[in-house]
């Protein structure tokens, strides 16, 4: 069994039983990348401060990039027994290049370095984040380009309320994915301080430079006080709410997806490729894509409640709960990717069924707001035009008819008010595009927030 590296005070084996309890490498393995990055900065800095020599520095140097080629070969499988990725790199690099891999941990506590490896894979995961949401938000404007003529019926309470574009529907999505992208934007922004130098929780006595490996690892700056630096996990919760926020927003479209797939609708039609069957009933093509997305999004809430709740009253600095952290922010990032990446391609895929569409529009009453809009406008008071749109809604109806079925005769049944254009004013295009208010869905509004929206995401940097 190899030794574990802290074993000096102690006089029994570490038991098989608390060993499986107490390992992380199980997880925290997918950090070697920033580990051994991280591990590289600190050497060079020990070495610029004279506490490596030139040979030393060299062979850790090279013995980490050496670890690091296998461990991503496979050659190199992490030992449980080392509990996690860091001290099965140390000692790995201690077998091989011998006494300088013992110098390296000089100055530093896993404490800050599980810190400055978690900092770092966020940050490249927030990365990963903001590119799959730049693809997704043009996915949605290409789709919404084809669609600014097709209409639908617009929801509140999911009943049938005024007629909007399709593509401005669509356009709402990537208001909130803007949103996303600024928000995972910004916490990559404060996340980007540097633990590392805090050592356990107090600094070093080492003249060590902790200016030099911030700029090594491209960090702003190094963190101004040693105990916050190996406390603080804020940036992981913000991470993992940022996956929250932009999980809600999928899992709402998700859900307006299954419902618009559904047969009373059947306003959609998905992909093939992107549906699944039932091993029972032949007749089946199911949005299981969406569901999933919408099922998942409470495993990434979870995820944020299992963060903040680990964290709250931890007294300061390190404690060993927090190493219950790598799973929910690693579990939740990868969540966040995949349904990003597999609701572009639904989104891609997705057409729409234009006399599904018709026949939705048709039913509801939908444009029964322009009815009333339009009684005012010849001089009814509003509450007048309201109570008389109502009674002509009451009696179609009782009829089982809709607006369209009434001759602009009919209408002045109702109120002397009604002209002939009454007919064409309950069109739900011409609802749409009565609708100039700046945001609002008239085709020609939509057309030119298109032409915003892409430049917009065309602007954004990851
Ligand atoms: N595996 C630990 C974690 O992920 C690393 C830090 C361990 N520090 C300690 N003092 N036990 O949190």
């Amino acid at each position: 069994m190899k030794k574990k590296p802290w074993s000096g005070r102690f006089s029994q084996d570490t038991s098989g039983l608390v060993e499986r309890f107490t390992e992380s490498v199980s997880i925290d393995g997918r950090l070697f990348v920033q580990d051994i990055e991280g591990s590289i900065a600190h050497a060079e800095m020990l070495k610029a401060a004279g506490l490596l020599s030139e040979d030393e520095a060299r062979a850790i140097t090279q013995g980490l990039r050496e670890i690091a080629r296998d461990i991503e070969s496979g050659a190199l499988v992490f030992d449980p027994a080392l509990e996690d990725v860091h001290m099965n790199i140390e000692v790995e690099l201690t077998r091989r290049i011998g006494e300088p891999g013992k110098k390296l941990h000089t100055a530093r506590s896993r404490n800050d370095q599980v810190a400055t490896d978690l900092r770092l894979y966020i940050r490249g995961r927030l990365g990963e984040v903001c590119t799959l949401l730049r693809r997704f938000m043009t996915t949605l404007i290409e789709k919404a380009s084809g669609h600014v003529d097709t209409i639908i019926p617009g929801m509140t309470h999911l009943q049938h309320a005024q007629p909007v574009s399709f593509a401005h529907h669509l356009l709402a999505y990537v208001e909130m994915f803007m949103r996303d992208f600024d928000r995972a934007k910004d916490a990559a922004r404060r996340l980007n301080v540097s633990p590392l130098g805090s050592a356990a929780l107090a600094g070093t006595p080492h003249p060590i430079d902790r200016f030099m490996t911030a700029a090594a690892l491209q960090f702003d700056e190094p963190g101004r006080n040693s105990i916050d630096g190996v406390s603080d996990r804020d940036f992981a919760i913000e991470a993992v709410f940022c996956a929250s926020v932009i999980m809600m927003h999928l899992s709402r479209l998700a859900e307006e997806i299954v419902i618009w797939n559904s047969q009373p609708f059947s306003w959609v039609v998905l992909p093939d490729a992107f549906c699944t069957g039932s091993s029972i009933m032949p007749q089946k093509k199911n949005p299981d894509v969406a569901e999933l997305v919408r099922g998942k999004t409470g495993g990434v809430y979870g995820s944020l409640v299992a963060l903040l709740t680990m964290m709250k009253a931890l007294p300061l600095a390190y404690n060993r709960d927090m190493q219950e952290d790598k799973a929910p922010v690693m579990q939740s990032l990868d969540t966040v990717c995949a349904c990003l990446e597999v609701m572009d391609g639904l989104v891609q895929g997705l057409e729409v069924n234009r006399e599904a569409l018709e026949r939705s529009l048709k039913a509801g009453f939908i444009t029964a707001t322009d009815m009333a809009d339009y009684l005012v406008e010849k001089g009814v008071p509003f509450r007048e035009a309201h109570r008389i749109t109502g009674e002509i809604v009451s009696y179609l109806a009782s009829q089982g008819k809709a607006f369209e079925d009434l001759g602009a005769e009919d209408f002045k049944k109702f109120s002397q008010a009604f002209g002939p254009d009454i007919v064409t004013v309950i069109r739900p295009e011409s609802s749409v595009d009565r609708r100039r208010s700046f945001g609002g869905t008239a085709r020609a509004n939509v057309k030119a927030m298109i032409e915003d929206a892409r430049t917009r995401v065309e602007s954004l940097e990851v």
